[in-house]
């Protein structure tokens, strides 16, 4: 029996990868292409004009990049499968090259002794489903559900933890409200229509999965918390919760209770639309997942709208009323404020709310790196796993903490120039050096009981 969800008595440790951001090889193995490509391609899409074709060049160094991951001590490795590796047209032909790999990489990882946590969609929708509207085509979902037996099929007997989607919110919102993420439709309110077919496919292929004897088939979300500046401003409040409905209970709400709350309706309309949400959609979701997985990076303050910065994702919010949000120091290089007691009211927030263990499956900081003396990073991991600490504390479920990320990588719209490796990748030859933090993380973990500390 494969490993499976680490146990409560401890907190596991890992790190985490995406395919696109740092595999490369996009042409290789019959691998299709995929909408981050066809996006990437696009003028002024990505800050640096680059794209995913070689990044990390994982594709050949898994290898090494495994020798890494277990040099740092950790438990778990955390990747994602590519779609179009494994079903380049989307649906139909299985390209058996493409299973190969990811079956020699969970070898190369179990050899190491490490836990492989598998996540079937970080992203990278085969561009031939985008060519017929992509998660805006219930097919969509179908599509994904045939594409996860077969991974299952295949990996099944040595992967136990299994993730759907990463961040649905991002496929849904920043890629077809907002229009920064691929495939850069901005069309308002068919991010909820994404955001449903999303859902359901995690519905669909949790069934499969649960079908075939997986019992470690969970969910990645970017939940995140909301502060409004002024507590006492009704207006506020009220808009306030029209994001939070649209960041956080569009998915907790089929998940747990198998419904759309009327607070979301009231901004999501699309939601109460019964073409889109079928009979039976929303009870295949709830209860499907075993477990949650929390990526975090920063709290969100909301403020009067026109009175502070606009968030440059404000159009990933449709239908809700516009707030200001405010970002306070200190930030990181992107720009995201630093406050990890957000982290520990969020996994106390999503145990309660949910009752299903939770893992913090990304969590991490973008520093500029002008040496590989990372210390702001060394105090943004040890910040946020002490908040990781304090809510198991109080009683939050909280499984693991899981670095993001292992290597500086393709940051999607950012390009290259964002950067939240443990490990620097030279650019020009591809050499992996460990950063400080590197050293700080396997220090940490060394000085607790083989990879798992409190
Ligand atoms: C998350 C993504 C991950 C990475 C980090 C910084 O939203 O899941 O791929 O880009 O942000």
């Amino acid at each position: 029996m494969p490993s499976s969800l680490p146990d409560p008595t401890t907190l596991a440790y890992g790190v985490a990868t995406a395919a696109y951001q740092i595999e490369g090889g996009v042409a290789e193995d019959g691998r299709g292409p995929s909408i981050w490509d066809t996006f990437a391609a696009r003028p002024g899409a990505i800050k640096d004009g680059l794209d995913g074709s070689v990044a990390c060049d994982s594709y050949h160094r898994y290898e090494e990049d495994l020798d890494l991951v277990a040099a740092s001590g950790v438990e778990l490795y955390r990747f994602s499968i590519a779609w179009p590796r494994i079903v380049p047209e989307g649906v139909g032909r299985v390209e058996e090259r493409g299973l190969d790999y990811y079956d020699r990489l969970v070898d190369a990882t179990l050899s190491r002794g490490l836990t492989p946590t598998a996540t079937l969609y970080h992203w990278d929708l085969p561009q031939a489903l985008e060519d017929r509207d992509g998660w805006l085509n219930r097919d969509t979902a179908e599509a994904f559900a045939d594409y996860a037996s077969v991974v299952h099929d295949r990996l099944g007997d040595r992967v136990a933890v299994w993730a759907t989607h990463n961040e649905p919110w991002c496929a849904a919102y920043l890629g077809y409200a907002a229009g920064v993420h691929a495939p850069g439709r901005r069309e308002g309110g068919a991010g909820h229509r994404a955001a449903h077919h999303l859902l359901l496919a995690h519905g669909l292929a949790a069934a499969r999965l649960h079908e075939a004897g997986a019992t470690d088939v969970g969910i990645v979300l970017n939940l995140a918390p909301f502060w409004p500046e002024d507590p006492d401003d009704a207006a506020l409040v009220a808009a306030t919760d029209g994001i939070d409905a649209i960041r956080n209970r569009v998915w907790l709400g089929p998940l747990v209770d198998g419904s759309y709350d009327d607070g979301l309706l009231a901004v999501a309309p699309e939601l109460a639309d019964p073409d889109l949400v079928r009979d039976g959609d929303l009870a295949l979701v709830r209860g499907s997942a075993d477990w949650l997985g929390v990526n975090y990076y920063t709290p969100f303050r909301t403020a009067a709208a026109g009175s502070a910065e606009r968030h440059p994702e404000a159009e990933a919010y449709p239908g809700s009323a516009p707030v200001a949000f405010v970002v306070r120091e200190p930030r990181t290089d992107i720009g995201w404020e630093v406050d990890a007691s957000g982290l520990e009211q969020l996994l106390v927030d999503t145990h309660r709310r949910t009752g299903l263990p939770v893992l913090v499956t990304e969590n991490g900081a973008a520093y500029p790196d002008r040496t590989l003396d990372d210390q702001d990073r060394i105090a943004y991991l040890s910040d946020h796993i002490d908040a990781t600490v304090r809510a198991r504390e109080a009683g939050a479920d909280v499984r693991a903490y899981i670095v993001w990320t292992l290597l500086d990588n393709f940051e999607w719209a950012e390009g290259y120039t964002k950067t939240f490796g443990i490990v620097h990748v030279d650019p020009r030859d591809q050499t992996r050096t460990p950063k400080a933090s590197f050293a700080w993380l396997a220090g940490h973990l060394a000085d607790s009981s083989a990879g798992s500390a409190d």
